[in-house]
């Protein structure tokens, strides 16, 4: 049996150093260093040098087919709103190619490995009759197994019926193999058909045994409520811990009696919460003048009533978001500064929103350091979480069923002070 022992290792910032025994893809067992060197001499060692080792990150958010074409003539956005990306996006997206959704896509990736991402759950535009992005996602979600496990979402982005046909695209996606049913009910023409729509995405999911992830109140208007149909539902259905609610910015703008009647509502569906920071606080509050909404949803009520929330990339330069590279660490940097969730008890505690809680989302088994789960970690460049957090520190080292998939220099000073 060939064995791979990793030493000093500090799994989730603990205190002690543990080592971990791994083989066969698999974490064999974790101990004492000098314990495990005596059960298995022969092993190859690694020495992880007291760095913070955690699970692998989990963007549980992003748009793998939009990836990159935030430069292209017709994306450029004046208002910054959802609304104007959007009908950019709808004009140009019949004009893109295979070829170039996947080197983009697959350029996105790279950029995900190189900062320890090795579970993504992408929404993919399936308001395409020729599903040009689904088809190279669901090649590309094959091909990338050996670096990441990816979740396709049939995501319609301009609707289940603002689209004329998107649900039946919808349905055709999950067929052609999308793992989840998407939707975006603050999209569509009217309350009643976002409602409708809801339905009908909960109908597919029962229908092919999917999970679903619908883009919820993406704005700052305080009546788009879809929130409480995607909970209802999933309560009378008994799909708890099965269903997102990505985004929920109105929640922000939410009065507190309707956000308190809802929290109890939330853990009863065990809604799970998907927040994308830097996207949402630059795309809302663009119709407030002073004071201006910070366009993310309660992340702290929602923590500390005990849902499952987790930060995501959601873009990497599209029309949406100019910025972006795939490194969730930054979006946990704005996470917590943007939920004012900032105490040294709260930040030491963080590193679940970017990795133990996107997973969660996901419903990923075989996740996190027990034995015989599948061996996959990351290091990060520190030897505490909270320093980790305050430096946003970089992941040195993926480690994927046993074999490294990334490894990168620590960063290092080489100028000499004079003091
Ligand atoms: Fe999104």
């Amino acid at each position: 049996m060939s064995v791979t022992l990793y030493e000093n290792a500090r799994l989730n910032g603990a205190a002690e150093l543990t080592a971990i025994a791994v083989s066969d893809g698999r974490f064999l067992k974790f101990g004492k260093a000098q314990d495990l060197e005596h059960e298995f001499p022969d092993a190859k060692r690694e020495d992880l040098g007291g760095n913070v080792v955690c699970p692998p990150f989990a963007d549980a958010h992003i748009h793998l087919d939009y990836v990159y074409t935030a430069s292209l003539p017709t994306h450029e956005t004046s208002s910054g709103t959802l609304f104007e990306a959007i009908d950019n996006w709808s004009d140009s997206k019949a004009k893109l190619s295979a070829d170039a959704i996947r080197s983009r896509a697959l350029k996105a990736v790279k950029m995900q490995i190189s900062h320890g991402v090795q579970y993504v759950r992408t929404h993919v535009d399936v308001t395409d009759p020729k599903f040009t992005a689904l088809k190279v996602m669901l090649e590309l979600k094959e091909q990338l197994k050996p670096y990441m496990q990816i979740q396709i979402v049939a995501f319609p982005q301009e609707g289940y019926y603002a689209y004329k046909g998107g649900d039946e695209l919808v349905e055709e996606a999950l067929k052609m193999g999308a793992d989840v049913v998407g939707g975006i009910p603050h999209f569509e023409f009217t309350r009643e058909d976002g409602v409708r729509s809801v339905k009908k995405g909960f109908e597919l999911a029962e229908k092919y045994d999917k999970l679903l992830d619908f883009h919820c109140d993406e704005t700052d208007d305080d009546q788009s409520r879809f929130v409480e149909s995607i909970c209802a539902m999933t309560y009378y259905d008994g799909l708890q811990g099965r269903t997102a609610a990505s985004h929920t910015c109105a929640m922000g703008s939410y009065n507190n009696a309707y956000a308190f009647k809802m929290m109890s509502k939330f853990k009863k569906a065990q809604l799970n919460f998907i927040v994308c920071p830097t996207e949402n606080c630059y795309l809302q509050g663009r119709y407030d003048s002073y004071p201006r909404r910070r366009g993310i949803s309660r992340v702290d009520e929602l923590d500390q009533n005990g849902l499952n929330v987790s930060f995501a990339q959601d873009s990497i330069s599209d029309p949406w978001y100019p910025l972006g590279n795939g490194n969730l660490m930054h979006q946990l940097d704005f996470g917590l500064h943007l939920s004012h969730m900032m105490s040294v008890e709260q930040i030491s505690n963080s590193l679940r929103f970017v990795t133990t809680n996107g997973a969660k989302t996901m419903c990923v088994g075989d996740y996190g350091f027990k034995e015989g789960n599948s061996a996959n970690f990351v290091v990060l460049d520190a030897d505490n979480v909270f320093d980790a957090v305050r430096n946003t520190a970089s992941t040195i080292l993926s480690v994927r069923n046993g074999e490294v998939i990334m490894r990168k220099q620590p960063e290092k000073v080489l100028t000499e002070y004079g003091f």
